[in-house]
């Protein structure tokens, strides 16, 4: 009889030990600064590097508020949700901010949201989804990498583009909850991407040339060509402004697609070698690049300069190169070299020109 209660005793206890740690560890999860100190970052890579940078950039208001506000994106969230996650799905919402894409996918019916940020964004978002009537969603504050949960889910959703579309690491964030978290045959929503580097004249109005190309009211910069800066960051420019590129000189066409379903990290090309038939002649300024996320034929979202319904809050990317002048017909034979995709200065560019054959009259 001693023996049965000292039995049920020490189970009880134990269960009660169990439910208060499992409690600790929600507690602990839904604040991010505490968080990171119990789950600290275990390394100086580059990659850790980026990871803190990324969590402090988005714990900003107005990151958030600019990505809130930009009616294309949200509404191509909103449509993917509604179409394609269905009552009763358990979803992981990576990076989920201020938890909006949570939100939309628990209003859908998701049977258990595990919204995980590791920016100190994420108290914010808790309290939010408290005051929206927002259930069944977990809030956890982690990086993804480090997120288990206790079974596999039908849905990774995800908002995870950069400007140059794999500056915000991705394609190496989905894959590994791909790889770990997700049902076979589950669905990455979005997952089909294509990257656009296009030739482009700038608008003459807000053009800035190199300084050495430069000459005012006849005074010559050309001499500063000998001692061009060595600063990768000066050799690409931002921009959210449709106008800024004047026109394509080729017919635009992705350099690189991929579907997050199938592509592995490790699969990403460091090169790309591609041609453009000049269609519109003119100045080359340099080389526009932006993306497109696809959900359905009728359901996409740009960040094209000239799509009059791109994304207004993502920027595209100037990468600059030396002026030239081209006609129709002429081909520019591009080479694109990247170190790293998240980062920028670590690209190459170059081109060569193939000038179109112009048959005389006389033959
Ligand atoms: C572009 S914002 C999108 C926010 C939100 N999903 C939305 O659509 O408004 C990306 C968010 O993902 C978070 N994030 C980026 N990489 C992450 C990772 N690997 N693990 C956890 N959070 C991440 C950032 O802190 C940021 O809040």
């Amino acid at each position: 009889m001693l023996f049965n209660f000292l039995q049920r005793y020490s189970v009880g206890l134990c269960s009660m030990g169990q439910r208060a740690m499992g409690r600790g560890r929600t507690w602990l999860l839904a604040r991010p600064a505490l968080a990171a100190w119990i789950f600290p970052a275990d390394d100086d890579s580059p990659e850790a590097r980026f990871r803190e940078f990324n969590g402090w950039y988005f714990a900003n208001f107005h990151e958030q508020e600019k990505m809130l506000a930009d009616r294309p994106r949200m509404n191509f969230y909103h449509a993917a949700i509604a179409r394609h996650i269905q009552p009763g799905d358990r979803v992981i919402d990576l990076g989920t901010g201020t938890g909006i894409l949570a939100a939309f996918a628990a209003r859908r019916g998701a049977a258990h949201v595990y919204a995980v940020d590791h920016s100190e964004i994420l108290r914010h978002a808790k309290t939010l989804a408290v005051e929206n009537g927002i259930q069944n969603v977990e809030f956890i504050a982690l990086h993804s990498s480090k997120l288990e949960t206790t079974e596999k889910v039908d849905v990774i959703l995800h908002e995870q583009m950069g400007d140059c579309l794999f500056d915000e690491a991705m394609v190496a964030n989905v894959c590994d909850l791909r790889d770990r978290l997700l049902k076979p045959g589950g669905l990455i929503l979005p997952s089909c991407f294509d990257l656009y580097c296009e030739p482009v004249k700038l608008n003459d109005t807000r053009h800035v040339p190199f300084i050495w190309e430069l000459d005012v009211h006849g005074f010559d910069y050309s001499s500063l060509g000998r001692q061009r800066p060595q600063e990768p960051g000066y050799y690409h420019l931002r921009s959210c402004d449709p106008n800024y590129v004047e026109h394509f000189l080729g017919e635009p066409e992705p350099v690189l697609s991929v579907d997050l379903h199938t592509v592995r990290d490790a699969d990403v090309p460091l090169e790309l070698n591609f041609t453009r038939t000049v269609v519109n002649a003119g100045r080359l300024d340099g080389y526009a690049v932006y993306f497109r996320a696809r959900v359905d034929a009728d359901l996409s979202l740009s960040s094209g300069p000239h799509d009059a319904k791109r994304a207004p809050h993502w920027g595209y990317r100037i990468l600059r190169t030396d002026r030239d002048d081209f006609a129709v017909g002429d081909v520019i034979e591009i080479r694109l070299k990247v170190g790293r995709w998240p980062e920028l200065d670590t690209w190459r560019w170059s081109q060569v020109k193939r000038a179109a054959v112009v048959s005389s009259a006389a033959e």
